[in-house]
């Protein structure tokens, strides 16, 4: 363990408390009792969580599980949430091997980050030949079912992933998606957000690591401007598929992207290599995330070499096959460690916020505010329901709609009427609002949202 000031002082203390009891031979003790022996402990000492990339396929491996359940506090599906799997056919859903993974993990106290909702790789057959408005609406379905069904168990979803092209343009990937317009990423994350308003929503990439990258920069700007316009985005996963080496501003990287008032997470770190010099590549990736506040966890792709998606030769993971810690596990230790129960190094700060005002509306009352996405022939439209000075017991809000405007679908609400005037009304779980509190529901439309404006009240 590398002792920093802090560690030093936390150390020193509590080997005097030991020391008046028990002698000085318990020094030593405690010196290594300060630090944690699994890297989902010695990641939480800092707020931080420590994640593996998880195949169903493996659950009923012990050595596997063994690992998993003593290592690790969060848990990504490596396939089984991907779109391919989640809808086979369209709208027919299949979350069978899903939740296999995911009730593993609620079982054992652990995490999930969804992983993903919408990529140009791993769709279905039948969205590959897919295109335009019909493309664009199978989406918002895709996202919002998926989203739904896993709603209050997702800490945070990959929204997005690897949207942005290679090399120095610095643009968007092309793809049958991009293709539907350049909004499709903003309709994504709004849609996820109505769906799943507790899940932190993220834009996930690879070859994003070193800040002089122009697809970093094609990324940053994205995320800059999502912030500016209040698309909601809360967290930027970096890949982080590594060869023998780590850019030098990979830490510049995580810490530009935090000072945007994003969450930064590693999320599918995988470091080819062997020995000394792959622990000392985890070693510094490790002390990246550590020293900014925002950068929160991270996620290996895979638990074994043998897990992995990659080449066999790369054995880019932190255990062996048979389920040795490798070097540079203990060098992850360490570094997490090391970062201990203080406070990070480098703090940073939130740059942008949007305030809206509302009239009051006064006890028994409601307001209703609506975002839009919208493209040519249709829009989502995001509703949000905000309480007055006493709290909702249920709630209704009507819109009227230009004519020849109709409502398709709609989440976390019910509905009455399809066109003119629509009325939605809370489901279930979101009827009771507190004072002052909000919550949100949405529709999807063909034809304009002109003038839409939204009226609340109690019921
Ligand atoms: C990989 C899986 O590990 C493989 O099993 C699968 O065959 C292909 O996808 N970026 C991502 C992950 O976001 O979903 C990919 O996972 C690896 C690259």
């Amino acid at each position: 363990m590398k002792l920093t000031a802090k560690s030093v002082s936390r150390v020193v203390l509590a080997a005097t408390l030991i020391a008046t009891t028990t002698g000085g031979v318990a020094f030593l003790a405690t010196t290594s009792a300060s630090a944690a022996s699994t890297l989902g402990a010695s990641a939480a000492q800092s707020g931080r969580y420590y994640g593996a990339a998880v195949a169903a396929g493996r659950l009923g491996d012990s050595t596997y599980v063994g690992l998993l359940n003593r290592e690790f506090d969060m848990v990504t599906a490596e396939n089984e949430m991907k779109m391919d799997a989640t809808e086979p056919n369209q709208n027919q859903f299949s979350f069978a091997n899903g939740d296999r993974i995911v009730n593993h993990a609620l079982a054992q106290g652990k995490r999930v980050r969804g992983h993903t909702l919408a990529w140009h790789s791993q769709q279905p057959r039948w969205m590959q030949g897919m295109e335009g408005s019909a493309l664009r609406s199978a989406l918002v379905n895709h996202i919002n079912r998926v989203a739904s069904y896993y709603r209050g168990k997702i800490y945070a979803w990959d929204v997005v992933n690897e949207a942005f092209a290679d090399g120095g343009s610095g643009g968007r990937r092309d793809s049958n998606l991009q293709r539907t317009g350049n909004d499709w990423i903003e309709v994504a994350f709004r849609t996820a957000r109505a769906a799943d308003p507790g899940a932190k929503l993220c834009y996930n990439d690879y070859n994003t690591d070193s800040w002089a990258a122009a697809k970093t920069q094609g990324v940053y700007r994205m995320v800059q401007d999502f912030k500016a316009r209040g698309v909601p985005i809360d967290c930027v996963g970096l890949q982080s598929h590594f060869g023998t080496s780590i850019p030098g501003d990979y830490q510049t990287t995580i810490q530009r992207f935090a000072v945007l008032g994003v969450d930064v997470q590693i999320t599918e770190l995988d470091i080819a290599g062997s020995g000394a010099q792959q622990a000392d590549s985890y070693r510094r990736v490790t002390q990246a995330c550590v020293a900014v506040a925002r950068c929160t966890g991270i996620t290996v792709w895979g638990i074994r070499d043998t897990d992995s998606w990659r080449y066999p030769g790369d054995s880019p993971l932190l255990f062996d096959g048979s389920g040795n810690k490798k070097p540079a596990y203990n060098a992850v230790l360490d570094a997490l460690n090391a970062a201990g129960p203080t406070n990070p190094t480098t703090t940073t700060t939130t740059t942008t916020s949007t305030t809206t005002t509302t009239q009051d509306p006064g006890p028994g009352g409601c307001t209703a505010t609506a975002s839009l996405n919208t493209w040519n022939g249709g829009f989502v439209a995001n509703i949000k329901v905000t309480a007055g000075s006493s709290a909702l017991n249920g709630w209704s809000v009507s819109v009227s709609l230009p004519s020849g405007t109709t409502v398709t679908n709609q989440w976390s609400a019910n509905r009455s009427g399809t066109t003119g005037t629509v009325t939605f009304t809370n489901v279930d779980y979101n009827g009771s609002v507190a004072a002052g509190q909000s919550v949100e529901f949405g529709f999807q439309a063909t034809g304009s949202a002109t003038g839409l404006s939204p009226t609340c009240s109690a019921r």
